[in-house]
């Protein structure tokens, strides 16, 4: 069942009842200000960080369902209602929701009144622009009231739900014409207030929470609202809140537009004031004027397009399956970029206060969208790389705002250091660019310790080598890429935390994954040096990875049928038949053999077959089997989940691209294919009901076979699960990958696929690729062309400066 559907050519995804089984939200802005919005309205806003500059406020898991947003309410008579439906949930006669990329859309339409509200934040400033556009198209005259509501958040998101004793006494505003300014502790140590403002004259305005709700109502009958009027008031402490009244009347026919803004704006230290106690709003006038008339807003949206169009041309595919392409052309690359901007702080299920930016999930994201932001790109490995320690350890997060490592978590998890090899090498491949290996990079962001970025790829490469157990493994540390994983926590105690108790290494806790990773980068390392002319230390690098290569296909690694997934802190096995529960794992099949690990011997096969009988359902594939039905203190949060959810046997939708490339790796197409459609948002839509999240997007887990609720989704948006996927549909399944040397083309595809095209900037260069495949070809490159001449091989050789590329491939 479905709640809307695909509009590709818009590039939209068009939901028509507000219904929907959770909040289908979506994200604007691209910069340093972000607001979330839900197909009702809900939602809020931040500058840069979630946690410590939060606008507005939100009610997490409240009731009903998403509670708080940027309402406009429509009071016509008795009749109150909103263009999104919530938060009165007065029924609309027509209701329509168009999350796009970067911009969302509404529209509602009550008793011949049509609401549509287009809301974005300009590429360029720090605000939401909100264009509310009414519509007579009832025969006759219409005389109504619009109001529209936000309510502040206090600033730090986490302190505002907590320090009631302080911050009921802080709140402070002002008000001058149609803007409300939002100044709580700007007389003391903050250089920043927030706005909302409306182009227009207000007839009345509130700014106190109890003045404009009532105490006893809620946002879905607000007494003021109800009366009709306004109060004017001025809040003082408590709940301040920014509601403006606009009277309207329209002819039959006529349609007005009223534009909103919600601005963040910050003064210098000694600009703050413009009289004593007074703010000096010179700065917010003039955020204003740039969006005050509906030709300066088409203006900044068509500008906006314009930046997601460049972006979206950086890699696209024809070919005949539509929903591959839109997938790869719109919402798989649109979620990359998510990813970037929230790594993991602030979606409908992290609530922005918590985790920062992840370690490994920052250099997992940047798989996905280095192509698209190359610069940034090359600044987030410099900001992540600052926050390594000096043995190659890292912090497991770090605070976007400051940059520095949050030291609540620490470091351990022993993933870490290996992932940065993975960020960069991808970087570099990417844009060619070795500079960056010479950029000097401070560790724990101590610049009197700096040293040049290769440095530290060396030591975290470094890290793995000295820091091995029993079986010449690499030695797990709190947990490596399944952060639930804690072979050294052995935890008993409620609300301990699984990540932080306990020591950070144990000397015998080893994972199989980690070796399979360090098979990938430690070769990926390798090429660095090559490239760096340090050939001792390539061939040292490859003598190391041959060495764990070894070891994983040893009695160590292999369990008989698959990958051991690891050693418990006693040296016992995790993931091998000999465990009553969990004695299979997805995360070391999917690794060790895109890693090509058994290609040779035949055990990359074997394993990825087990995978297939053991881990499959028809929703994905599930992380591990049986599940854990009792808590294992020696496993630690792994077990803590009930059967099929999260970690514990659910399907983990991060690491099923792993196993899709991994079948890509030993050339089995259709079964790649399988893998990847399987967890596919453009193939689940269909399962709406089931699977409940967004239907443009990847969630983070689906419930697995031993789930009361198999099929159904959670998390979404910010998962890793975005980059992955595109790696393996972009660079695997269509085989446009980019190496040191050039563009290669090896696409793995299905073999009922067909021909297809996929056209790629790559460097100064755009690369108009076009594949010829007879059925039943699943992989292998007979022929390939490059303006006119055959080329060996499938790489077509990088010519600095040239900009167009006429590409050819036959596979065979
Ligand atoms: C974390 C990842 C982790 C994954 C698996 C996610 O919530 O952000 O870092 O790899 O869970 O445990």
């Amino acid at each position: 069942m479905k709640f809307g559907y695909f509009d590709d050519a818009n590039r939209e995804y068009v939901i028509t009842t507000p219904r929907t089984p959770l909040p289908w939200i979506n994200y604007l802005g691209c910069n340093e200000f972000f607001s979330l919005i839900s197909n009702t309205c809900g939602g809020y806003s931040f500058y840069k960080d979630a946690k410590l500059l939060r606008l507005t406020r939100y009610r997490y898991n409240d009731m009903p369902l998403d509670c708080n947003g940027k309402y406009f309410y429509i009071k016509e008579g008795d009749t109150l209602w909103n263009p999104g439906w919530k938060p009165t949930q007065t029924e609309l006669d027509s209701y329509e929701c168009r999350h796009g990329i970067g911009y969302s859309k509404f529209s509602g339409s009550k008793n011949g009144l049509k609401a549509d509200i287009l809301s974005f934040v300009p590429l360029k400033d720090t605000c939401e622009i909100s264009r509310l556009t009414l519509t007579n198209e009832s025969g006759a005259d219409k005389t109504f009231s619009v109001f529209s509501y936000v309510e502040w958040c206090l600033w730090n998101a986490d302190d505002d739900m907590k320090n009631f004793q302080r911050n009921f006494s802080t709140g402070e505003v002002e008000v001058v014409g149609s803007t409300i300014y939002h100044k709580t502790e700007y007389r003391e140590r903050r250089n920043h207030y927030a706005i909302y403002s409306v182009n227009a004259p207000i007839t009345a305005f509130d700014t106190s929470r109890d003045a404009f709700i009532g105490a006893y109502h809620s946002p879905a009958n607000p007494e003021a609202v109800l009366a009709g009027k306004l109060t004017g008031s001025i809040a003082s402490g408590w709940s301040p809140v920014a509601a403006h009244q606009l009277d309207v009347t329209l002819k039959a026919g006529e349609s007005k537009d009223f534009i909103f803004v919600l601005g963040y704006v910050e003064n210098p230290e000694d600009e703050k004031w413009e009289s004593h106690q007074v703010i000096n709003k010179t700065r917010a006038i003039a955020l204003l004027a740039k969006y005050d008339t509906d030709a300066k807003v088409d203006a900044a949206f068509a500008e906006l397009k314009e930046y997601w169009n460049g972006l979206l041309s950086k890699y696209t595919v024809e070919s005949s399956n539509d929903k591959v392409n839109r997938m790869v052309n719109i919402w798989n690359q649109y979620q990359c970029m998510v990813t970037f901007n929230m790594s993991r702080s602030a979606s409908y299920y992290e609530s922005g206060i918590g985790r920062g930016m992840g370690f490994r999930d920052s250099c997992q994201d940047l798989l996905g969208f280095v192509h698209l932001i190359p610069d940034r790109a090359r600044e987030r490995i410099i900001d992540i790389a600052s926050t390594q320690f000096q043995d190659g350890s890292a912090y497991h997060q770090y605070q976007p705002l400051t940059k520095k490592g949050n030291s609540d978590i620490g470091s351990g998890f022993n993933d870490d250091p290996l992932w940065l090899i993975a960020g960069t090498s991808a970087y570099i491949r990417e844009t060619g660019d070795m500079t960056i290996l010479d950029e000097m990079v401070p560790f724990d962001n101590d610049e009197s310790v700096a040293q040049p970025l290769m440095e530290h790829l060396k030591r975290s490469f470094d890290y793995i080598v000295n820091h091995k157990g029993p079986h010449k493994l690499p030695l797990i540390g709190r947990a490596d890429w399944n952060d639930c994983l804690n072979l050294n926590c052995h935890s008993t105690q409620p609300g301990e935390s699984f990540q932080t108790f306990g020591p950070s290494e144990g000397p015998v806790a080893e994972s199989v994954f980690i070796g399979g990773m360090f098979v990938k980068y430690g070769l990926e390392y390798a090429e660095l040096c090559d490239l760096q002319g340090k050939d001792q230390e390539a061939a040292r690098a490859r003598a190391e990875v041959e060495e764990m290569r070894k070891v994983l296909l040893s009695d160590a690694g292999w369990d008989g049928d698959w990958f051991v997934r690891a050693y418990d802190s006693y040296g016992n096995k995790v993931g091998g038949k000999e465990c009553e529960e969990g004695q299979i794992y997805i995360e070391p099949q999917g690794f060790c053999v895109l890693a090509g690990v058994g290609v040779e011997t035949g055990q990359a096969q074997k394993a990825l077959d087990s995978v297939k009988e053991r881990l499959d359902t028809q929703y994905g594939i599930m992380i591990l089997q049986p599940a854990y039905t009792v808590y294992h203190e020696e496993l630690g949060e792994v077990s803590s989940y009930p059967p099929g959810y999260k970690e514990n046997a659910g399907i983990f939708c991060h690491n099923n691209p792993w196993v899709s490339i991994a079948e890509t790796v030993i050339g089995r197409g259709d079964r790649a294919f399988e893998v990847y459609r399987k967890t596919c948002p453009a193939y689940t839509e269909e399962i709406s009901e089931i699977h409940r999240t967004e239907p443009y997007i990847y969630c983070q887990m689906v419930a697995g076979r031993d789930a009361k609720f198999h099929g159904e989704g959670k998390n979404s948006w910010l998962t890793g699960t975005a980059a992955w996927t595109f790696v393996n549909i972009s660079q695997y399944i269509l085989g446009v990958y980019p190496t040191h040397q050039g563009l290669s083309v090896d696409p793995c595809v299905p073999s009922d696929f067909g021909d297809f095209k996929v056209t790629r900037k790559f460097r100064e260069g755009t690369y108009h690729i076009s594949i010829r495949k007879a059925d039943g070809i699943q992989k292998g490159v007979k022929e390939l062309v490059v303006d006119g001449q055959k080329v060996d091989g499938h790489i077509i050789p990088y010519v600095k400066g040239k900009t167009e590329y006429q590409v050819e491939v036959v596979m065979g």
